[in-house]
């Protein structure tokens, strides 16, 4: 934080350089390469520009900075890597937009991000700036009949980048998910804003994919699907102290479309409170996946008025191809739980007739109906495991 401090402070006296130095690390401003901010001037090249010099500098630590107190237009970009030095900071204190759907900038290929980090170890995106993807021009050209957009880009895509941080920053209205982190060791989220309508089509929070050690750490998240959704591949993933709602909650998956082998295992759920989602915690697979999802725990978490609390599925969609089994789902662990149902049913445990649903356990959970309505039931079928202390509503499946 002081170092961070320090920095913005001396990008405050230096700003209008292209290339300056905060306690002697190198600062490359994006005004400094032409980068207007003024919402209207396409701003990308000098974004481009910005990282190339960022990148290729030959010092331990640099940093490219987007200023305060303005917006820059940016279109679709890739920061590519790998870059000369260790440790490479995208300092964002002002905002940076996205050009609305059907701008020039998006008519090149069919891009499925916006703003992508490829390949970038030691990267840290930070500062207390806005990504604001314009998602609303998305949204409202989602699938009806025909003629329409199916896919939109992802804000923020990083992939291939090990000892991330992604920190401080407010994404808003993303075209589709917010933000991506795909095939990355050592990722450290923390103290993100994340903000979507609840109508808005795709816009999961955080989603992370066939990532090791992920700690996702105190932020606020309000969005039109999954606050964070954790897919296959993923090893060693902390969740911790996050606000969520609106949204579809903390979810792990879905796993094995279509027959995939799925592999998720370690994955750490605490200090979560849900108001007003439709989901809090849940793990969804395919019908007709392989692999597993295993060594999975959730505790204290907290449910405020929440349509379906507790949720397995393996029947999460048929796959288009006719497959058998399910993705064994294992040492699933509940301890904790307190809170709302806005239905009758507050955990659902709902697996295949293949048996593999086993160890889960439920330690100390009262969901009830929301203040003044009716009690809470369980439902669950072909489920193995255990529950232990004070649980309500009773878990028939468990003994
Ligand atoms: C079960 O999961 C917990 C995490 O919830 C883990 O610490 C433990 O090692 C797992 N047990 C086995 C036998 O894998």
């Amino acid at each position: 934080m002081g170092a961070a401090g320090f920095i913005c402070t001396g990008i405050l006296l230096v700003f209008s350089f292209a290339v300056s130095s905060a306690g002697g690390e190198p600062v490359f401003n994006v005004v400094g390469f032409g980068a207007r901010g003024n919402g209207i001037a396409d701003d990308t090249k000098a974004f481009e520009a910005a990282w190339a010099a960022a990148c290729s500098t030959s010092a331990p630590s640099v940093t490219m900075a987007v200023p305060p107190w303005r917006a820059f237009l940016v279109g679709p970009v890739q920061f590519r890597g790998p870059c000369a030095p260790q440790k490479i900071t995208m300092l964002v204190l002002g905002a940076i937009v996205a050009p609305p759907a059907g701008a020039w900038k998006w008519s090149i290929g069919k891009a499925d991000h916006w703003l992508m980090f490829y390949r970038v170890d030691g990267l840290r995106v930070t500062g207390n700036g806005v990504l604001d993807g314009n998602g609303q021009s998305w949204w409202i050209r989602r699938c009806t009949t025909s003629g329409c957009v199916r896919s939109a880009p992802t804000a923020l895509m990083v992939e291939q980048c090990n000892n991330l941080e992604l920190s401080g920053f407010t994404s808003k209205n993303s075209p589709q998910m917010h933000v991506a982190v795909l095939n990355s060791i050592s990722v450290h989220v923390e103290h993100l804003t994340i903000i979507a309508p609840r109508d808005s089509p795709n816009t999961d929070g955080i989603h992370i994919g066939h990532c090791t050690d992920v700690h996702i750490l105190n932020s606020n998240i309000g969005t039109g699907d999954d606050c964070v959704s954790i897919s296959s591949g993923s090893r060693f993933v902390t969740v911790h102290g996050i606000v969520c709602g609106p949204g579809h909650g903390v979810s792990i998956g879905s796993l094995g479309k279509n027959g995939a082998v799925a592999a998720v295992e370690y994955i750490e759920v605490s200090n979560v409170h849900f108001f007003n989602t439709l989901y809090g915690a849940r793990i969804k697979t395919w019908q007709g996946g392989e692999g597993y999802a295993k060594s999975i725990s959730f505790t204290d978490i907290v449910f405020i008025n929440v349509e379906n609390p507790v949720l397995i599925t393996q029947f999460y969609r048929a796959s288009d191809v006719a497959v058998q089994g399910a993705v064994a789902i294992n040492n699933i662990t509940y301890s904790g739980l307190i809170g709302t149902s806005r239905q009758p049913t507050a955990v659902d445990f709902d697996c295949s007739t293949a048996g593999s649903c086993t160890e889960i356990h439920v330690n100390n959970m009262r969901i009830t109906g929301p203040a003044g309505l009716s009690g809470t039931v369980a439902r669950c079928q072909n489920v193995q495991g255990d529950t232990s202390g004070y649980v309500y509503p009773r878990i028939p499946c468990l003994t």
